[in-house]
């Protein structure tokens, strides 16, 4: 075994068990390119600041350089024994420069560098993210366009309660899921300070230049106070609260699509690529994807539950228990990444069964408030035209009947206030229309939310017409071309 880094002061080597227990190298080793970058900054800074030598600064800069081509063709022995990713890029270094590498730790702990090496990491993560999440919204938008004139039953209770626009639909999820990029990239601003320089708790006797090193590393300023910076870890915990927020969100639409996709409602079938078969019941197509986007949900939450556990009644400053911040964060952003492109593959290829929505419309009613809402609009008190309306809704369920066939004169028996009109407002196209409010369900409220979302896609500079090939997202139904 190696002689240990932190060296002189033990005679003995670590037990082997408390190495195994306390090594994080197999979790944190995807910090390598953070790893590295956040030295090369380091190490210049320390040759400007006159620290270092620039003869011995270029040395580590380039050993450093070797050590990142060596890793990244796969040529590169992660040692358990050396701990962690910093120890083991270290240690490679010194070995392949000589003692000068040595040097590289100075002014430095791996306190303010694992916390450094964090918070590059989640930023890219951060922008891969919203990235993935931008073509998600594509689909839906994409989608959205294709099913303006498709009416389907609103739900409340999970109970049919008024027609909609199943694109009205849709774009509840973008509304959602456009809160969530938001929030991850307000997070990012506050995980975009740098640490570096804070050294183990208390900075350093070295003259550093803190605004060198974050400007280098793009952060957009260095943490105010060195023990904050090397032990706070509320931006992974904000993090992780911003993506368990989008994975509900993910998790509820995994939800519909696994509902509508079920017989009892028959909305929707998604394509082959995104279901599974039974062994033994060969009728069956299972929304696996969607249902497994539900469960990793748990995990995603979970992960939220475990940091917070792990920080909640840390002393300041650092404290080895932060090293188990990795794991639940590298979980989070891989799972939500996954979950994401999962649903936008659903999204793009689910066919939507508009007959069997409209089905539903004619069945549950939905017509009801059609009816209070047009006595009321003829002075009679909401409360009362509620009352004649569920009055008449008993008697068709009595009768057998939908609200539409009754006659005028079976209406009238109920209320002077019914005339002709009464038959009209009951068209389900004409009943969404009249929702013609600002954030309803009318056709033109509808096209104006598609438009301002597919101009604000497209100033991001999404493509929607490549991301619709590219995706094979539709903006047609599909149902209708299958014959
Ligand atoms: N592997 C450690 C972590 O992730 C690096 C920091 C270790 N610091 C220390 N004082 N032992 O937290």
């Amino acid at each position: 075994m190696s002689k240990k880094a932190w060296g002189g002061r033990f005679a003995t080597e670590l037990n082997e068990t408390a190495l195994r227990f306390s090594a994080s190298v197999d979790v944190d080793k995807r910090l390598y390119p953070q790893d590295i970058r956040g030295s090369i900054a380091h190490v210049r800074m320390l040759a400007a600041q006159g620290i270092l030598e620039s003869a011995e600064a270029e040395k580590i800069e380039k050993g450093l350089n070797d050590v990142l081509a060596r890793i990244e063709a796969g040529e590169f022995e992660w040692r358990v024994d050396r701990e962690d990713v910093h120890m083991n890029i270290e240690s490679a270094l010194t070995e392949a420069i000589g003692p000068v590498g040595g040097k590289l730790h100075t002014a430095r702990s791996r306190n303010d560098q694992v916390a450094t090496d964090m918070r590059l990491w989640v930023r890219d993560a951060i922008d891969d993210t919203v990235t993935r999440l931008d073509r998600f919204l594509g689909v839906l938008v994409i989608r959205a366009e294709g099913t303006v004139s498709v009416l389907m039953p609103g739900y409340t209770h999970l109970q049919r309660a008024q027609p909609i626009r199943l694109a009205h639909h849709l774009m509840a999820w973008v509304e959602g899921l456009e809160r969530d990029r938001a929030r991850l990239l307000d997070a990012r601003k506050r995980v975009n300070e740098s640490p570096l320089g804070s050294a183990a708790l208390a900075s350093t006797t070295f003259p550093l230049d803190r605004e060198r090193t974050a400007k280098e590393l793009g952060f957009d300023r260095p943490l105010r106070n060195s023990l904050d910076a090397t032990a706070d870890r509320d931006f992974l915990l904000e993090v992780l609260s911003v993506l368990s927020i989008l994975s509900v969100h993910l998790c509820r639409i995994a939800e519909e699509l696994v509902l509508w996709s079920s017989q009892e409602f028959g909305f929707i079938e998604m394509s082959d690529a995104v279901t599974t078969g039974s062994s033994i019941m060969p009728q069956k197509k299972n929304p696996d994807m969607a249902e497994l986007v539900r469960g990793k949900t748990g995990r995603v939450i979970g992960n939220l539950v475990n940091l917070l556990v792990t920080t909640k009644a840390l002393p300041l400053a650092y404290n080895r228990d932060l090293q188990e911040d990795k794991r639940p964060v590298f979980d989070a952003f891989d799972t939500v990444r996954d979950s994401i492109d999962i649903l936008a593959l659903c999204l793009a290829g689910t066919n939507f069964r508009d007959d069997r929505m409209r089905a539903a419309l004619a069945d549950g009613f939905l017509d009801a408030t059609e009816i209070a809402d047009f006595l009321a609009a003829r002075g009679m008190p909401f409360r009362e035209a509620h009352h004649v309306s569920g009055r008449l809704v008993s008697r068709a369920i009595r009768e057998g009947k939908t609200l539409p066939e009754f006659s005028l004169d079976e209406l009238r028996e109920e209320s002077e206030l019914f005339d002709e009109s009464i038959h009209e407002a009951l068209d389900m196209e004409i009943a969404v229309e009249r929702r013609n409010v600002y954030g309803g369900p009318a056709r033109a409220r509808v096209e104006a939310a598609i438009r301002e979302e597919r101009a604000t896609l497209e100033a991001r500079g999404i493509d929607l017409a490549l991301l619709s090939e590219e995706t094979g997202a539709q903006p047609v139904i599909r149902y209708e071309d299958e014959g």
